[in-house]
C-alpha cells in the first residue's frame, strides 16, 4: 500500500520513517511470484517489502518522509544463501556500503526505524545506516517484522546504535498478520502517545526525563507545555507514592503549580499527570480501556519504557523523576 497523502511530498516533516526490506534490496527475478514469496506483499496493482508495508501505514497515519536503507550491493534472492551471507556479515560486524542519497537527518526530530528480523537482530544495513546518520538526541522507535520469532534483541540494539535521546516502545508485526495491520499499527501509535496530527507538535516539544524506583530506571518525556515546565523546576523531584486500584502509582506534591489548563478525567497507560484537587502527581500503567476518574488530572509526561514494572512493586515506593543523563 501507498501512503495517502502525507508521505514523500511532506518535506517539512519533523518526522522521519526509515526502513530496510528485502524488496528494493534484492535482486529478484522478474517473475518472481508475490503471491508465495514471503517478502513482498501484493496489493492492488504494487508489490511491496513486508515492513515497506508497516513503514506505509506509519506514514498514513502519522505523515514524514519515507526513506528507504539501500544497500549498494543487492542481496540474493535465494533465502539459504541470504541467511549465510547475513550470518556472515554479522560475524564480522560487517557494515554494507549504502547508496548515496540526499537525506538530511538533521531536520528531524523523530525516526521510525523498521526492519525485517533477521537472525533475532536488525539487518546489518540497518546498523550502516545508524553508523552514517546521527540521530543522537533524537527520539528513535523501533519497528520490524518476523516470520513468528518476534523482535530478538534487535530493540536494544537500535536504542545502543542510534544513541537516541528517547526509544520509544517498538512493535514487532508478524509477516502473515501484516496485510491487516492498520488497527494494530494505529493502537500501538497511540499507546505510545502518537496519534494523527498532534504528533508532530508532540515529537518537537518534549523533554528526555528519567523515572527511579529503587534500583529501576524508566524513560520518560515531559512535554512542552506551562505546568510540566513549572513542575520540571522541581526536578530531581522525588514523590512517596501508593499503588492504587492496580491502575496507577500516586503521591503528595508540596508545590502549587499555577499553569492548571487541560484538565481530564481519562488517561492513557504512561501518563503522568498532576491533579490540582489532591495536590498530587501520579503514573498510570494499566486500565485505559475503563479510564473514568472522578476528578480532573492533567498529564505532563508520560513514562516511555515498559510499563510492565508497576504490577510488580511495593504497595509504597519512593519515586524520583529527573532529567535524563
Ligand atoms: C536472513 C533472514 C533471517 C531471518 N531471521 C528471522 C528471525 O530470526 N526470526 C524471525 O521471526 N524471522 C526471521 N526472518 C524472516 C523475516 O524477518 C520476515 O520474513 C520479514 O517479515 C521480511 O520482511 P521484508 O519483506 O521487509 O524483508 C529472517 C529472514 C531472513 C531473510
Amino acid at each position: 500500500m501507498e501512503p495517502e497523502g502525507g508521505g514523500k511530498d511532506q518535506s517539512a516533516s519533523n518526522i522521519l520513517i526509515v526502513y530496510f526490506s528485502r524488496w528494493g534490496n534484492t535482486d529478484y527475478p522478474d517473475d518472481v511470484d508475490a503471491a508465495t514469496s514471503a517478502s513482498i506483499v501484493p496489493d492492488g496493482d504494487g508489490r511491496y517489502g513486508t515492513t515497506e508495508y508497516i513503514a506505509n501505514m506509519i506514514a498514513n497515519e502519522v505523515g514524514g518522509d519515507l526513506h528507504l536503507i539501500e544497500t549498494v550491493t543487492p542481496y540474493t534472492a535465494d533465502f539459504d544463501e541470504l541467511r549465510d551471507v547475513n550470518h556472515d556479515e554479522m560475524g564480522r560486524n560487517y557494515l554494507p556500503e549504502l547508496k548515496e542519497s540526499n537525506l538530511d537527518i538533521a531536520g528531524y526530530e523523530m525516526v521510525f526505524v523498521g526492519y525485517p528480523v533477521w537472525a533475532a537482530d536488525v539487518p546489518q544495513a540497518v546498523l550502516s545506516f545508524l553508523n552514517e546518520y546521527d540521530l543522537s538526541g533524537k527520539t528513535v522507535i523501533p519497528f520490524c517484522t518476523h516470520d513468528g520469532y518476534g523482535a530478538g534483541h534487535s530493540y536494544q540494539t537500535i536504542a545502543d546504535a542510534s544513541h537516541a535521546a528517547v526509544s520509544l516502545d517498538g512493535i514487532a508485526i508478524e509477516a502473515k498478520d501484516v496485510p491487516g495491520a492498520q488497527d494494530t499499527v494505529s493502537d500501538w501509535l497511540a499507546d505510545i502517545g502518537i496519534s494523527g496530527s498532534q504528533e508532530q507538535d508532540v515529537a518537537r516539544s518534549e523533554t528526555a526525563i528519567q523515572i527511579t524506583i529503587g534500583d529501576i530506571t524508566l524513560d520518560g518525556v515531559l512535554y512542552d507545555t506551562p505546568l510540566a515546565e513549572e513542575i520540571k523546576a522541581y526536578f530531581p523531584l522525588t514523590i512517596s507514592m501508593s499503588g492504587y486500584g492496580g491502575r496507577e502509582y500516586y503521591g503528595g506534591v508540596d508545590f502549587y503549580p499555577e499553569n492548571l489548563e487541560g484538565g481530564q478525567k481519562n488517561f492513557e497507560n504512561g501518563d503522568i499527570t498532576y491533579c490540582e484537587a489532591h495536590h498530587n502527581m501520579a503514573i498510570f500503567y494499566a486500565q485505559t480501556d475503563h479510564p473514568d476518574l472522578s476528578v480532573d488530572v492533567i498529564p505532563i509526561g508520560r513514562v516511555t519504557s515498559d510499563l510492565a514494572v508497576f504490577e510488580n512493586l511495593d504497595s509504597r515506593e519512593e519515586i524520583t523523576f529527573s532529567l535524563a543523563q
